[in-house]
């Protein structure tokens, strides 16, 4: 009974690119501290990827890897429940029946929509618009308490709270209401090349983004190149967005405080900081590439952690489900 009692924890990652340091840094090294405490469900969301075009082949690809990124980030299927999205056919429906609790207007305000829209064009599918909703879904199946997400989910995760709240009000308790996790001491990393807009993966310039299987003198080459400013001193501050995101990433990855960095760097210039920085990162990601490595090699292994994890899921998804159904006045057979 033990294991029913823990408080939940979810989180998605999708497998639509390679992943950078800002998930990285941002999200999936903060998920394996939940496993003593929490019960914990990590998903490799695919069903959110196709909202833009993927080439088959690749999409397939990069699910293995994200899952092995996952376990080499540290996260044990033994101790989390490690799980891709489609295995798990309740996502999808109560993504669509949560469709029905969320209103226009509302999906209408997601900065993510108005910036994938601008981007795609092309292809504004209805998928790309209800993104969110289908993300309530993956949160609300496991009546999740705490999901640890990067800053720019924020508003998704708000949306999530609002439609089980707004479920809630009209059936009685049916979903808890869950809670963000963002961790504020590494909040965003932003582009190399463009500091002042967030690190994304799908970035075209590929000297703006660092990316966790990067290989050390890519990372170190990066860096390098890093954007910054006509000064030079290292020192944080909202007027010097290339230097502050570089002391981010610094910190995260040596523990360090920006007090102490300033005081390290005092009088050296950037080119002795930015290649302590590259250094750092570089240092910091081997061990989770050496795992990488030897984990994507094993195709037939990360095959039966995403069966166990797919069971597991499915039955706590089931319970929800039932329960959702027979609020919503569904027949059951
Ligand atoms: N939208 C998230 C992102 O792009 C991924 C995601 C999908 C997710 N479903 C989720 C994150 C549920 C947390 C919980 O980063």
């Amino acid at each position: 009974m033990a294991e029913n009692e823990k408080k939940v924890v979810f989180s998605g990652v999708q497998p639509s690119g390679n992943l950078t340091i800002g998930n990285y840094l941002g999200a999936i090294k903060n998920f394996s501290r939940f496993s003593e405490e929490y019960k914990t469900f990590y998903c490799v969301v695919e069903l959110h990827a196709i909202t833009v075009r993927q080439v088959p082949a690749e999409l397939r690809k990069r699910t293995y890897e994200t899952l092995a990124l996952y376990m080499a980030c540290g996260l044990d299927p033994t101790k989390n429940t490690l799980f891709v999205q489609s295995h798990v056919p309740q996502h999808a429906e109560l993504g669509w029946m949560l469709d029905c609790y969320t209103m226009f207007g509302e999906l209408s305000r997601m900065t993510q929509f108005k910036d994938k829209s601008a981007k795609h064009s092309q292809n504004i599918n209805a998928g790309l618009f209800t993104y969110p909703t289908l993300m309530a879904a993956d949160i609300l199946l496991y009546q999740t308490d705490l999901v640890p997400v990067g800053i720019d989910q924020k508003q998704h995760l708000e949306l999530a709270r609002d439609i089980a709240i707004r479920f809630n009000q009209l059936y009685g308790d049916t979903f808890r209401v869950p809670e963000g996790y963002i961790p504020t001491d590494t909040m965003k990393i932003m582009s190399l090349a463009e500091p002042t807009a967030k690190m994304s993966k799908s970035d075209t310039n590929q000297n703006a983004v660092v990316y966790i299987l990067d290989s050390k003198d890519d990372i170190i080459r990066k860096f390098k190149r890093a954007v910054t400013d006509s000064d030079t001193r290292v020192c944080f501050s909202e007027d010097k967005p290339g230097v502050s995101n570089l002391m981010t990433v610094y910190r995260a990855f040596t523990g360090k405080s920006f007090e102490e960095i300033e005081r390290e760097f005092d009088g050296r210039g950037y080119g002795d900081f930015k290649l302590a920085v590259g250094e750092a990162c570089a240092d910091g990601l081997a061990p989770v590439r050496a795992e990488f490595d030897r984990l994507i090699k094993d195709k037939a292994y990360l095959e039966e952690v995403m069966k166990a994890g797919a069971q597991d899921a499915f039955v706590n998804a089931r319970r929800t489900m039932s329960k959702v159904r027979r609020k919503i006045g569904f027949v059951n057979i």
